[in-house]
């Protein structure tokens, strides 16, 4: 029977701007996420005292988290991954001294985690920056926010190096192509040659976390963490095929300057013809050199590309349009499911870097129905994990290298594109609307024992 490793570690992800909600308690500063209430691709709103934002209380876990880590354990999770709100420890960005109470907060969770036997995996940056620093600065386009950043890893580093060993630099670093100021604290509509400067200020920034982390925490693994965004092309007509290998090196060239320590020649040449010159100094050379231990992806769907693209209607995830696959079925997102994408994708990676991989999202966003009993039946979700697992473990007997696997959202929270809450993820059920309304109470949902068996089991209980 094929089982995962002994080690293999099994939980969720969430992100702190999509589930902690106290946007303003704790001295915590504004960050982009609170200045993008409507989402990802939504407009950039000046916040007033009392205006209404989901995302504002989003699901509590500034408070409720010692509810929901119990929750976790039940489960058996070994790990969750969560993310620091860097305003909660530098609220501008560029002040001197963090901030106690911030750092006060995330030593409570950990120490919660802890006491359950849950890993905490963390990310330093997941879809927010302070918003003092996009806009006393311009986001990443300036060089001085590499300073910042690298003050504010070392902080938590320093702080939590008895309580946090696996950490995460960037979340989805390759998406700043797609959402800049998400990704980069750009505004949206800025062209290649700023947002690659900005990218590159990010990656040198990444990699002096990198190093950080190494000095500070021998005994800890640092890894990136990119949007699996695998394209397929969608002919076998030599230009599709071209088309596709040059889709797949926008976000490879993520992983290829993380992995082997400086630009590669693909990306060289593709900047020379776009006439874009960028700033490189010999420092950021030196500390682009500093490798991450392993890779951790998101990875929710794939898509199709072909040098004839203006002849296609192109589909939507939450970060990239790509051209629909017609082997493929649909979430009600729109989001295509293709479960034997992860396989391959995982293969890619492990033979492009020989790193070991870990998926740290990956999950199936829907509306969950709750019955007259209060029970929610979300077989859907069942099947949509279980299929995605088998393909991981025959990635594994494949040679693959993973260190786990954390399900996106195993509770449900705001979802980042078009912060809803009618878009859910969880095993776990809150009860909460798109208009705020509803208690915050959690519910178990069936895929709650579900989730739970397949750890229990080290993946042995899943169905063919
Ligand atoms: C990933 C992000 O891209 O996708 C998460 O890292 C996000 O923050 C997840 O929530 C799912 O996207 P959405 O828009 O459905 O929340």
């Amino acid at each position: 029977m094929k089982i995962f490793p002994q080690h293999f570690l099994w939980g969720g992800a969430i992100a702190a701007n999509q589930a902690e909600g106290a946007y303003r308690e704790g001295g915590k500063g504004l960050s982009t996420a609170d200045m993008l209430p409507n989402g990802i691709f939504g407009a950039v709103v000046e916040r007033k005292p009392g205006d209404f934002a989901i995302k504002d209380v989003a699901i509590d876990f500034y408070h409720r988290y010692p509810q929901d880590i119990a929750l976790f354990a039940e489960m058996g999770f070994t790990c969750l991954r969560t993310s620091i709100a860097w305003a909660r420890i530098f609220p501008q960005g560029d002040e001197t001294q963090p901030n106690e109470e911030g750092l006060a907060f995330y030593d409570r969770l950990f120490d919660e985690m802890r006491r359950h036997g849950i890993e905490p995996v963390v990310t330093l940056s997941h879809y927010e920056m302070p918003w003092g620093l996009v806009e006393n600065y311009g986001g990443w386009g300036s060089r001085e926010v590499i300073g910042f950043f690298e003050r504010y890893a070392r902080t938590v580093f320093a702080r939590y190096k008895n309580k946090v060993k696996l950490w995460l630099t960037f979340n989805e670093i390759n998406m700043s192509l797609h959402a800049p100021l998400t990704g980069v604290g750009l505004p949206e509509g800025s062209g290649k040659a700023a947002v690659y400067q900005a990218i590159h200020h990010q990656l040198v920034a990444s990699a002096l976390a990198v190093r950080a982390c190494h000095d500070i925490i021998p005994d800890a693994k640092i890894g990136n963490m990119l949007l699996g965004g695998l394209m397929y092309p969608l002919t076998c007509k030599p230009q599709d095929i071209y088309e596709a290998m040059q889709q797949n090196r926008t976000w490879q060239f993520f992983g290829d300057v993380q992995c082997r320590g400086g630009y590669p020649g693909y990306m060289m040449r593709w900047l020379r013809d776009n006439g874009i010159a960028l700033e490189i100094t010999s420092a950021d050379c030196d500390a682009l050199k500093a490798e991450i231990d392993f890779i951790s992806f998101s990875y929710y769907m794939t898509g199709c590309c072909t040098a004839d693209a203006e002849l296609f209607e192109k589909t939507r995830g939450n970060i990239l349009s790509m051209i629909p696959n017609p082997h493929l079925k649909s979430s009600e997102w729109g989001w295509q499911v293709d479960p034997l994408g992860l396989r391959t994708l995982m293969n890619v990676m492990w033979d492009r870097w020989q790193k070991p991989l870990f998926i740290v999202e990956n999950g199936l966003g829907a509306v969950d129905k709750v019955e007259a009993d209060g029970s929610i039946q979300d077989d859907y979700r069942i099947n949509y994990i279980n299929d995605h697992l088998l393909q991981v473990r025959e990635a594994i007997e494949d040679g693959v290298s993973v260190m786990g696997y954390t399900s996106w959202g195993p509770i449900d929270l705001v979802s980042a594109s078009k912060a809803e809450m009618a878009k859910r993820y969880g095993f776990i059920y809150v009860d909460r609307n798109d208009s705020g309304n509803g208690t915050l109470a959690r519910t178990r949902k069936k895929s709650f024992n579900w989730y739970r068996d397949v750890i229990a089991s080290n993946g042995a209980n899943l169905k063919r």
